[in-house]
């Protein structure tokens, strides 16, 4: 049983410590939180079986959806409204078949082989992005001058959405991710400014159409009926939001972590071949998504790892304990950035497995690998006690990290 919800953080490198007793205790754990009881997921092969049931949903009208267990408060009426506004297009809250037309329309745009394509304009942002931060001096917020520019530089151009706006919508993502129920009510202000701004370009686009990823919907599947208005500005948001604030913090903070292990750095600056497995260790270690993404909820009773789950009751993997698991993974708590293991669930297991995966694994390479070449004397300013992690948000990160060279 674990005694609150979420749990706390206490280092940078590791997930919350509880974790590590809840999982010698069973694969599944209640929890008990403001709003009811939850089951927690642990292990790594229940995490999987989970993410690939049918009989499991992730939907937030399903009842029982743990969400709305987070918080001892109901939602209101108008968060009821606006929560079934913004359902349009989000085919991470929905279930199959509903769920797999959407994703169908954008899976040419992030194939193996379109990323492949996009690797030139990738390098040439990042590299334009290191030439500013070595002309203004030398040192940076590496936050700010790199690890949220260089994707949100990038889905802004693979969307069509002006990078002049960032400012605007990288605030407003801040104030939905920032603090797990702090403030629902600005949260959704937030996330409605965004939409409303999405709006308009997506009729902008209705008008004349752009070489871009809004430009083709809006002619391929708008016109022809596929798409409604609403569905393309939904589908717009989730890629936007979800396509820079991961990325961003898996930069930085993977950035921090290599300079924390110079003798691997100094390996992979010799042997650039180890920056794909060392991308996905760094995945499997930070998990910064944890639990958010996870939110499931029981369609039927059924038996998940030896515990009867009942219909209605709601469920939250949890990431970054299972990537932790020494059933899957040897030494798990040891950074191996030899290990190479895509076995994690970084990036989520099932049908809703990370969209852009292809895409954040050549942003994570391209960025790692271009800023310790290009910039060989980088440090960080400030002991790892002294730099403001993001242990009141709910994806894991750094506000802000100071560096040098
Ligand atoms: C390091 C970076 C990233 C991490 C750790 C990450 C993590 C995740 C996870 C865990 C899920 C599964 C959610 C679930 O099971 O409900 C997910 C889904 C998704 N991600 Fe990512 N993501 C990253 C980058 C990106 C990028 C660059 C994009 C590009 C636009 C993107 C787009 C999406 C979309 C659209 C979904 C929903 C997929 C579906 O429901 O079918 N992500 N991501």
């Amino acid at each position: 049983m674990a005694q609150g919800f979420p749990l706390p953080r206490n280092c940078p490198f590791a997930p919350p410590p509880e974790y590590e007793r809840l999982r010698e205790e069973a694969p599944l754990v209640g929890a008990e939180l403001p709003g009811g009881r939850v089951w927690l997921v642990t292990r790594h092969a229940e995490a999987q079986q989970v993410l690939s049931d049918p009989r499991i949903s992730t939907d937030p009208a399903t009842p029982g959806h743990p969400m709305s267990a987070l918080s001892a408060k109901p939602p209101s009426a108008e968060e009821r409204e606006a929560g079934a506004r913004f359902r349009a297009g989000q085919f991470i809250d929905m279930d199959p078949p509903e769920h797999d037309v959407h994703r169908r329309m954008l899976i040419p745009e992030f194939s193996v082989r379109r990323v492949r394509e996009m690797r030139p304009d990738i390098q040439h942002v990042t590299d334009r992005l290191i030439d500013d931060m070595l002309e203004q001096g030398s040192s940076a917020d590496l936050v700010e001058a790199f690890g949220l520019a260089v994707p949100s530089m990038v889905i802004c151009r693979l969307l069509g959405v002006p990078y002049s706006e960032h400012d605007f919508f990288q605030s407003r993502t801040r104030r939905m991710v920032g603090a797990a129920g702090r403030s629902q009510r600005d949260a959704m202000a937030a996330a409605m400014e965004i939409w409303d701004y999405l709006d308009g370009l997506v009729t902008e686009a209705g008008r004349n159409p752009g070489d871009d990823l809004i430009g083709r919907l809006v002619t391929t599947r708008q016109a022809t009926g596929e798409l409604s208005h609403d569905a393309l500005v939904g589908m717009t948001f989730l890629l936007l939001l979800a396509g820079h604030e991961t990325t961003a913090n898996m930069i930085s903070l993977g950035v921090l972590t290599l300079l924390r292990h110079p003798a691997r750095l100094a390996e992979l600056r010799a042997a650039p071949d180890g920056w794909a497995p060392a991308v996905e260790e760094l995945l499997r270690y930070h998990s910064i998504v944890d639990w958010v993404a996870f939110d499931r909820v029981a369609t039927e009773d059924m038996e998940i790892g030896g515990q009867n789950v009942r219909r209605g009751e709601g469920i939250f993997v949890l990431g970054a304990s299972a990537n932790r698991d020494p059933r899957a993974f040897e030494r798990p708590d040891e950074l191996d950035l030899r290990r190479g293991a895509r076995n994690h669930v970084a990036f989520g297991y099932g049908v809703h497995q990370c969209l852009g995966q292809n895409l954040a694994r050549a942003e994570l390479e391209i960025a790692y690998r271009t800023l310790f070449e290009r910039i060989p004397g980088l440090r960080v300013v400030g002991d790892d006690d002294e730099l403001p992690f993001k242990y009141d948000g709910v994806i894991f990160g750094l506000h802000a990290l100071p560096v040098a060279w």
